[in-house]
């Protein structure tokens, strides 16, 4: 899945943007500089692929990407902090809160997680809208080579007992590092899953 067979299709401003449901999708939600765009890059093996930066707020716009002539991959621009004005925030928090609680063909939201820090109040926020919506969400936890062993079991704690109050949530978390590799493969089976 994926190698070879992902594109760049468009980038969305606005709801009228949108490419037509009528295939199944999967996104990629988080907090700016959660890293979402460097998943996208890793689960595809194509580096340039998703823009990623270590400025928060890289990804302004609605990313779509064809998985073969089915599938979409969606990368959303981040919430919560963003290194940009804040007219041009609330605009693409706007659209993001939109797409997230009215788009069909949305089969299940990743919301990522940075497994430094756990899960923060933005990231209930866009849980609870997800509920109220009826979309199924999975968090994965990210940046896994930034975190020592040791640490790791008290964030998975904090996640899994936080998640245990959103309906939506699925309960499986998965542990991923884009720049080392750890969980990318569980990552790929579990959306070959799903589209
Ligand atoms: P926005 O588009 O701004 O919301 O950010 P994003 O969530 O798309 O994050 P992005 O992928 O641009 O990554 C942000 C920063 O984190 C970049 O400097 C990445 O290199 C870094 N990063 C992403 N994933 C990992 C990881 O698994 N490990 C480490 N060490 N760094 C990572
Ligand atoms: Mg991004």
């Amino acid at each position: 899945l994926f190698a070879g067979q992902t594109d760049f299709l468009k980038g969305v401003v606005a709801m009228s943007g949108l490419p037509p449901s009528d295939r199944i999708e999967v996104c990629f939600a988080g907090r700016s500089n959660v890293g979402k765009s460097s998943l996208i890059n890793a689960l595809t093996g194509r580096k340039g692929l998703a823009r990623a930066s270590n400025t928060p707020g890289r990804t302004q716009e609605i990313n779509f990407f064809t998985v073969g002539e089915d599938h979409y991959l969606v990368d959303l621009p981040g919430y919560g902090f963003a290194n940009a004005p804040v007219a041009v925030v609330e605009k693409w928090q706007k659209l993001l809160k939109q797409y997230l609680s009215g788009r069909q063909n949305l089969r299940r939201a990743f919301v990522l997680i940075d497994a430094r820090h756990g899960i923060k109040k933005v990231d209930e926020e866009i849980m609870s809208l997800l509920d109220s919506s009826a979309v199924t969400f999975q968090c994965v936890l990210t940046k896994a080579d930034k975190v020592k062993a040791k640490d790791r079991e008290a964030v998975l704690k904090q996640v899994r007992e936080k998640l245990s109050k959103h309906p939506a949530a699925f309960p499986e978390l998965i542990l991923t590092s884009s720049e080392k590799g750890d969980g990318i493969a569980t990552l790929r089976a579990t959306i070959a899953t799903l589209i």
